[in-house]
């Protein structure tokens, strides 16, 4: 077991291999786009497998893969299929926008995917389509429907609830958690990256879940502690759970396990900290790389900093040095 020095035991790894994405939308990608890291800085599949390799010797088990968008990186499923023996892996996943899951998700599958995490805002076309900045939804709901047949399960749904944009389909998501067997997650909206209006955007989970309370009781559901950052509840006949994650209102940092690497080969230590440690110049050896990894580890904060008296301060002046789109979530 390894634990940071916070006592939390960091078993946990989400790694963006790439920061380009196949949509853009409005609130994790500014309208101009962004400085695009170079493909010679780009972590090439094989010094991705060497940083598991040593991450997989330091304790840890759970792997998510994310972007950008991971899809769009060339033969994405070939890496899975170089990191898919290490013995001691419990977990592959991946977040994904879903546009390419429908001829990818066989692929993926037999490459050793576990389960899939895929972002989805609203049901609404036109909507999705502004949201996107020009994607289409039925890509995305044709996705899911071949991840879903493939058994890419538990698929879960990550709705970010935006004021004014698909506030008002909060019910048309519980619902769907009703008749289907998926998990939908309303996630706070962070403020991370392209999003001036953060404060006056911002709904928090004690809001989000008393719009649900409108179809029923929540029932408190299976949530197992330490396994990410949702809480889950049904309704007394649903099929599926929805999740609630909450970084900002009441966040999960005292359980954090994780860590995180972004596609030019830097380890963050939090995903609101631009604290980064170089893990390229470590790549010439197992033994180096264990050795970044543990100092990263060391070095993670104990939690962020956005205040949760809703005040929210912190929050508006908050600015990363890295958009969303370049950090994977
Ligand atoms: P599993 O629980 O393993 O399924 O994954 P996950 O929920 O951690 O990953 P996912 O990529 O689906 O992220 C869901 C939401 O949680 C996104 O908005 C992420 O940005 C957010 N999130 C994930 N990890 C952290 C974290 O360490 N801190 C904060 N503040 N938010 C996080
Ligand atoms: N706040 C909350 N979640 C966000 N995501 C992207 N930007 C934000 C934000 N500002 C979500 C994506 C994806 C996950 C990795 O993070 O929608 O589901
Ligand atoms: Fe949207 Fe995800 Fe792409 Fe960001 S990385 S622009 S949230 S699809």
């Amino acid at each position: 077991m390894y634990l940071d020095n916070h006592g939390r035991k960091i078993d946990y790894m989400r790694i963006s291999v790439t920061d380009r994405c196949n949509l853009r939308c409005f609130y994790c990608m500014p309208h101009q786009g962004i400085s695009k890291v170079s493909y010679t800085s780009i972590m090439k599949y094989e010094d991705i497998r060497k940083v598991i390799e040593a991450a997989v010797q330091l304790g840890i088990t759970k792997f998510r893969f994310t972007g950008g968008e991971p899809l769009v990186r060339k033969d994405f499923h070939k890496l899975i299929e170089l990191v898919n023996h290490f013995d001691n892996i419990q977990d592959i996943s991946l977040t994904t926008n879903g546009i390419l899951l429908k001829n990818q998700a066989a692929k993926l599958k037999e490459a050793g995917v576990n389960r899939l995490n895929v972002s989805l805002d609203t049901l609404n076309e036109e909507k999705f389509n502004n949201i996107t900045r020009g994607g289409n939804l039925s890509d995305v709901l044709y996705g899911i429907e071949e991840a879903t047949n493939q058994g890419l399960t538990p698929i879960k749904i990550n709705v970010v609830v935006i004021r004014g944009t698909n506030d008002d389909e909060i019910l048309d998501f519980a619902r769907m958690s009703i008749k289907q067997d998926v998990e939908i997650r309303f996630i706070e909206y962070m403020p991370i990256g392209n999003n001036d209006n953060w404060k006056s955007r911002f709904i928090g989970v004690d809001s989000i879940k008393q719009i649900c309370e409108k179809l029923g009781k929540l029932i408190p559901a299976e949530t197992v502690k330490g396994e990410g950052p949702a809480s889950y509840y049904r309704f007394k006949n649903s099929n599926g759970k929805l999740g609630f994650i909450s970084p900002v209102s009441d966040h999960f940092c005292s359980d954090c396990n994780r860590i995180r690497l972004t596609s030019d080969g830097k380890l963050k230590t939090c995903l609101f900290s631009d604290e980064e440690l170089d893990l390229k110049p470590a790549l010439k050896s197992q033994e180096d790389l264990m050795k970044v990894l543990n100092k990263a580890i060391k070095m993670k904060p104990e939690k962020h900093n956005i205040s949760s008296d809703k005040s929210w301060t912190f929050g508006n002046e908050y600015r990363s040095k890295r958009n969303m789109s370049q950090i994977g979530g």
